[in-house]
C-alpha cells in the first residue's frame, strides 16, 4: 500500500496546529489490513459504542459469534468478578455484572483479538499495541471516575482506541520508516512518542493521530472519541467539547507508557505537559499509586486474549 495524503487539509480552528488527514480511499485500505479472522471490528465497535446499546443488543451480536463469547463469559466467571463458573450465558453475565463491565469486557475483547494481517518487521506486534491501549483504557477510565466530570466508560473506549492509527501503520510496507529504531527481539521503539510522531509526519505527511482518527471516522465512531484520538498527543488543542477527554486519554498515556510490565511502547516515554497536568488537577510525584490501580484493574483482562 502506498501511503497517500488528501490535499484537503481537515477545517482547524484559529491557533490550533494544522493537520492533515490520509484519503478515504487510503483509509479504508489501511482498515482492510487489520483483522479478527471475523472482519467484524468496524461493526462489533460501532455497535457497542452505540448510545442506543441495550443488554438485548448485545446478547444478539454475541450471539453470532461463539468465540467472542466463550471469550467473556471464561473472564466473567473469574474469582475477579465473585463468580466461580455460575455464569452461563451472556444474558446471565449483563445481569450479574451490568451492562457497563460486560460491554468493556466484550470491547477488550474485540480488540485483542485483532491480528494484523501484515507486520512490518522489527516494529511492535499488535498484541503490544493493544496490551498497551488496554492500560491506557484502564487509567483513562479511572481518572474519569475520580475526576466525575466525564463518563468513565467514554475515556475507557477512547483510551482504547487512542493508537489505532499505530496499529494500522505497523501493518504497512512502510520501508525504513522504524527498522533502524528498534532492537530485535524487543517491543518497545526506540526514542520518545515525539520524536515518532515527526518521523511519521516526514514519512507520511501525517502521523498515526491523524490516521486513527480517520479510520474511526469512516467507522462512525462517536466524534468525541475520534477528537481524543487525533488529539492525544496534544491534548490542549483538541476542540472544546473533547479537551477534557483528549486530556485524560494523553495521563493514561503516559502512565502507562512508565509502567513497564510490556505495556510501554517507547524505549523513552514522556511525562505529561505540566498544562495537562494543571488542567486535570493531577500530582505526578503520584503516579507510582496511579500505576499499581491500573496495574490491578488490568488483571481481570489477562486472560481476555488468550
Ligand atoms: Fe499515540
Ligand atoms: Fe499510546
Amino acid at each position: 500500500m502506498t501511503p497517500a495524503g488528501n490535499k484537503n487539509v481537515t477545517s482547524i480552528d484559529q491557533g490550533r496546529p494544522r493537520r492533515r488527514r490520509p484519503d478515504r480511499e487510503f483509509v479504508a485500505q489501511a482498515g482492510r489490513l487489520l483483522g479478527d479472522g471475523e472482519g467484524r471490528i468496524p461493526e462489533l465497535l460501532h455497535e457497542l459504542l452505540s448510545p442506543d446499546v441495550t443488554a438485548a443488543r448485545i446478547c444478539r451480536l454475541l450471539a453470532s459469534d461463539v468465540a467472542l463469547s466463550a471469550r467473556v463469559l471464561k473472564v466473567a466467571n473469574s474469582a475477579w468478578y465473585g463468580q466461580h463458573r455460575n455464569i452461563s450465558s451472556i444474558d446471565r453475565a449483563i445481569v450479574v455484572l451490568g451492562l457497563s463491565v460486560l460491554r468493556r469486557l466484550v470491547l477488550a475483547a474485540s480488540c485483542l483479538r485483532i491480528r494484523r494481517t501484515r507486520q512490518a518487521p522489527g516494529l511492535p506486534d499488535s498484541g503490544a499495541v493493544i496490551a498497551h491501549s488496554l492500560a491506557v483504557a484502564i487509567g483513562a477510565q479511572l481518572l474519569a471516575a475520580e475526576q466525575g466530570d466525564t463518563d468513565p466508560e467514554t475515556a475507557f473506549v477512547a483510551g482504547l482506541l487512542h493508537d489505532f492509527g499505530l496499529l494500522v501503520e505497523f501493518s504497512m510496507e512502510a520501508e525504513g520508516l522504524g527498522a533502524d529504531l528498534t532492537t530485535p527481539g524487543q517491543a518497545t521503539i526506540g526514542g520518545t512518542p515525539e520524536a515518532w510522531l515527526s518521523r511519521e509526519r516526514q514519512h507520511f505527511g501525517w502521523d498515526h493521530t491523524d490516521l486513527g482518527a480517520a479510520l474511526l471516522e469512516s467507522w462512525q465512531i462517536p466524534e468525541n472519541v475520534v477528537y481524543s484520538t487525533e488529539w492525544h498527543h496534544q491534548p490542549t488543542h483538541a476542540p472544546h467539547s473533547a479537551k477534557r477527554l483528549s486530556a485524560l486519554v494523553a495521563l493514561g498515556d503516559a502512565l502507562a507508557g512508565n509502567i513497564g510490565m510490556g505495556l510501554t511502547l517507547f524505549s523513552e516515554p514522556e511525562e505529561p505537559a505540566p498544562c495537562v497536568l494543571e488542567a486535570l488537577g493531577f500530582d505526578w510525584e503520584e503516579r507510582c499509586e496511579w500505576q499499581q490501580r491500573m496495574a490491578d484493574e488490568l488483571r481481570p483482562y489477562a486472560s481476555l486474549g488468550a
